[in-house]
């Protein structure tokens, strides 16, 4: 059997990518290594936890013993979402930003350094292969024309984006110095069910079903390229197994809407009046847009998005609705405390 480290397997895109491989490749191992911070929930996951083919570790990323041990026992793949990963918490609290995202990062890929290294010369090894998980955000901010092209610079605006701009440069260079199996693929936002109600989808759903304020940043017109979770899995279990080493592909949806847009779309949804909208301080350093050039994927594996926008988006409000009881468990006390100071009581 294959064996694949998925790491912060018990968030939001992470338990998808856990799920679908369990799925597509039932002759592979799945270790999840989670810290199981306030992101990270096991009740995601409770639909596969009996697998035989599935072993939840719960640690840090960067817990040197601890990633030794597992490289030690020998790893296929491995596939870096662990991470912080909301752009507020980044503001108000960068550094474990830095710590996880960069640090944690580079702790994985010393990892790799060490026992991958010697593989890579030896006749009828299969080379192992290590996927960083980065996002649209390290290239900074569009104006109201172009997209983000893997050749686009890095202009991180966030402590977020900083770090995980600063995670994709060391896997650059763990690759150009030492020849390690790496590869990068940088996305576009996502929605879909299991995320964290404290971004802006889930949050604004929640908030509707509720009857409490929508809070939308600044004019309501800052743009975001959607893109359903289960694409954005389907792409990276296409360049784990096909991408070049050392190549970084751009994965989005060519689905930009206005936040505005969206909040009025779930308010309708939900059949709850436009009076709920509140505008509030827009977030400092505020990107304007996002929007994605997914060309190369297209080009190299013929990849496109199966979900339709309109359809996945109306699903994701479903499960929301039928699924309170997954985000009443993940607004522990931690939580609560979290949105009191970003919003206020
Ligand atoms: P998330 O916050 O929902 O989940 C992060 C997971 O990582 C959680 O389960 C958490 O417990 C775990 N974690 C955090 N610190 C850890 C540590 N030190 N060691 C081990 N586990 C740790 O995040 P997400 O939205 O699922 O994003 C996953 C990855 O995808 C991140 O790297 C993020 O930067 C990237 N990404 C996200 C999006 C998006 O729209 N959400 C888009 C592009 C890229
Ligand atoms: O682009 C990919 C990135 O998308 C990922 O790398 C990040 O991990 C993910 O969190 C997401 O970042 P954003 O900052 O785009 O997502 P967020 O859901 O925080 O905000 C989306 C937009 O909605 C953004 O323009 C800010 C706005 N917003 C957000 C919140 C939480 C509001 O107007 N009100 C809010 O309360």
């Amino acid at each position: 059997m294959k064996k694949i480290l998925i790491t912060g397997g018990a968030g939001f895109i992470g338990s998808c990518f856990v799920r679908q491989t369990l799925q597509k490749h039932p002759d592979y191992q799945v270790i999840n290594l989670d810290a199981l911070t306030y992101a990270g929930n096991l009740e995601t996951l409770a639909d596969i936890e009996k697998n035989p083919n599935y072993r939840f570790v719960k640690g840090d990323i960067g817990d040197k013993n601890l990633v030794d041990k597992l490289f030690a026992a020998g790893l296929d793949y491995v596939v870096n979402f662990a991470a912080e990963s909301h752009v507020d918490r980044s503001i108000s609290g960068p550094e474990i930003f830095v710590q996880t995202n960069i640090l944690g990062t580079q702790n994985l890929l010393e990892a790799a350094r060490k026992y991958w290294l010697p593989l890579l010369n030896v006749a009828e090894t299969t080379v192992p292969r290590y996927l960083q998980v980065s996002t649209d955000e390290v290239y900074g901010s569009l104006g109201l024309a172009g997209y983000f092209t893997e050749e686009t610079p890095l202009q991180p605006n966030s402590p977020y984006s900083a770090s995980k701009a600063g995670a994709d440069l060391l896997t650059r260079a763990y690759f150009h110095t030492f020849g390690l199996p790496l590869l990068t693929t940088r996305c576009s936002n996502n929605y879909g069910p299991y995320q964290f109600p404290e971004k802006l989808i889930p949050l604004m759903i929640n908030n509707a079903l509720t009857d409490q304020p929508l809070p939308v940043y600044g004019d309501g017109r800052n743009v975001r390229d959607w893109l359903h979770v289960s694409d954005h899995c389907e792409a990276l279990d296409i360049v784990l197994h096909q991408g070049v080493p050392g190549e970084v592909y751009n994965i989005g949806g060519h689905n930009e809407k206005e936040n505005i847009y969206l909040v009025k779309l779930i308010l309708r949804e939900l059949k709850k009046p436009e009076t709920l909208i509140k505008y509030v301080q827009d977030r400092p350093g505020h990107d304007r847009r996002y929007a994605i050039d997914a060309g190369k994927m297209a080009k190299c594996f013929g990849w496109q998005p199966r979900r339709v926008f309109e359809q996945g988006i109306k699903e994701t409000i479903q499960w929301y609705l039928e699924n309170q009881k997954w985000v009443a468990s993940v607004k522990s006390g931690d939580y609560q405390k979290y949105y009191e100071r970003q919003y206020g009581k």
